[in-house]
């Protein structure tokens, strides 16, 4: 089988579909499945026949490998739907591309280019029901794959299942978060898994996130794992700061996620005429500018919220707090950014997707 062109996609409609049983009005994040899910399991070296079947539990083997070697990767996506009823994605391309980049770390067989946005389409034409239009809430889009084959022995599986699964939410008010600043453990290391939407990279980050949650912070903002000097990322964000009127973000590497929102934000920023650099930002800057008056404001930047401004921080037993701002660089960021996402505003960049 040629596996750049897909074969047909064979569908198994819900015979009762569970759409009445929603609140729209009232959508968590996350926590909603829709009616059906996309599938595709890999086997004697192929991907086979793509499904779309109602969304269902799985039966695994207690031996498969995911349960005990984590090999697993995923992405995260969302749908919106215009006024005009409109199907729309945002840069899907660059999820369909990072699933694989983060699979060839991990020892998974990459997915099929075509597969993943044909199978993604189809499954969004079928649930196009289940894309919320209420404001600022989407359809938010799970891909993911994982080992199924079964057996102790530490080594890569010979068998993998991907899936793409939906779940209509609401917008994501996490409100303004307080964050610490961590200097004893690491998310990722250079040479590690850092830079993939790895399953274990989340793992890994729950305990020292508890911890910070029990001192009173949201989130960890994860330096880099040698000298904990320079500011990374948060948790499922990228992190921007805002000194005096620069906008400033690191650079990513391979211990940092390349995220969507990131690099939308850089170019939709330039274009707002707002200096942007992307370089190292030390801790001590960071202090610094938050003593002497100069940090503005810090957000976090990722698909779910898709900016998530920060109140203060935490550094050593100390905290500082940011600013309130009239006209934050936050809130005029997101503006232009849904804008787009929801079609409401023209597209310069390319970046919408209509799903026809
Ligand atoms: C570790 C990490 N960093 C950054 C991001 C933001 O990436 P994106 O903007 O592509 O959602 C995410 C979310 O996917 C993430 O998990």
């Amino acid at each position: 089988m040629k596996t750049d062109v897909i074969p047909t996609i064979k569908i198994e409609k819900t015979k009762q579909s569970k759409i009445k049983e929603v609140d729209f009005n009232n959508l968590p994040f996350g926590q909603i499945l829709s009616d059906h899910m996309f599938v595709c399991d890999y086997k004697n070296g192929v991907w086979q026949q793509p499904q779309i079947v109602p969304y269902q539990n799985l039966s695994l083997d207690p031996s498969a490998k995911i349960f005990h070697y984590g090999q697993s990767v995923f992405e995260g996506m969302k749908a919106y739907k215009d006024d005009k009823g409109n199907i729309l994605l945002f840069r899907p391309l660059e999820n369909q591309k990072r699933i694989n980049i983060s699979a060839k770390r991990l020892a998974i067989p990459e997915f099929p280019e075509s597969y993943f946005m044909e199978g993604l389409k189809a499954l969004l034409k079928l649930d196009s029901d289940w894309i919320p239009t209420t404001d600022g809430s989407s359809l938010y889009i799970r891909p993911f794959i994982f080992a199924t084959g079964h057996g102790f022995h530490a080594s890569p599986s010979d068998e993998y299942k991907f899936i793409i699964a939906c779940s209509p939410s609401g917008a994501y008010f996490g409100g303004k978060v307080k964050v610490l600043i961590e200097q004893k453990y690491s998310r990722s290391a250079n040479g590690g898994v850092g830079y993939a939407k790895a399953g274990g990279n989340y793992a890994g980050q729950f305990y020292p996130t508890q911890l910070a949650v029990d001192k009173g912070y949201q989130q960890v903002i994860w330096t880099d794992d040698t000298s904990h000097q320079y500011i990374e990322e948060a948790g499922a964000m990228n992190i921007f700061v805002r000194i005096n009127d620069t906008l400033i973000t690191a650079p990513t590497s391979e211990r940092i996620l390349d995220g969507i929102t990131r690099k939308s934000l850089i170019e939709i920023a330039k274009d707002e005429g707002i200096d942007v650099e992307v370089r190292k930002i030390t801790v001590h800057e960071l202090t610094e500018a938050a003593e002497n008056g100069t940090l503005k404001e810090m957000f976090g930047a990722g698909t779910a919220a898709v900016i998530s401004p920060i109140a203060g921080f935490g550094f050593q037993d100390k905290d500082f707090d940011l600013p309130i701002l009239e006209n934050p660089f936050a809130a005029r960021l997101k503006k232009r950014m849904t804008d787009i996402q929801y079609n409401r505003a023209e597209d310069k960049f390319g970046w919408r997707v209509v799903v026809n």
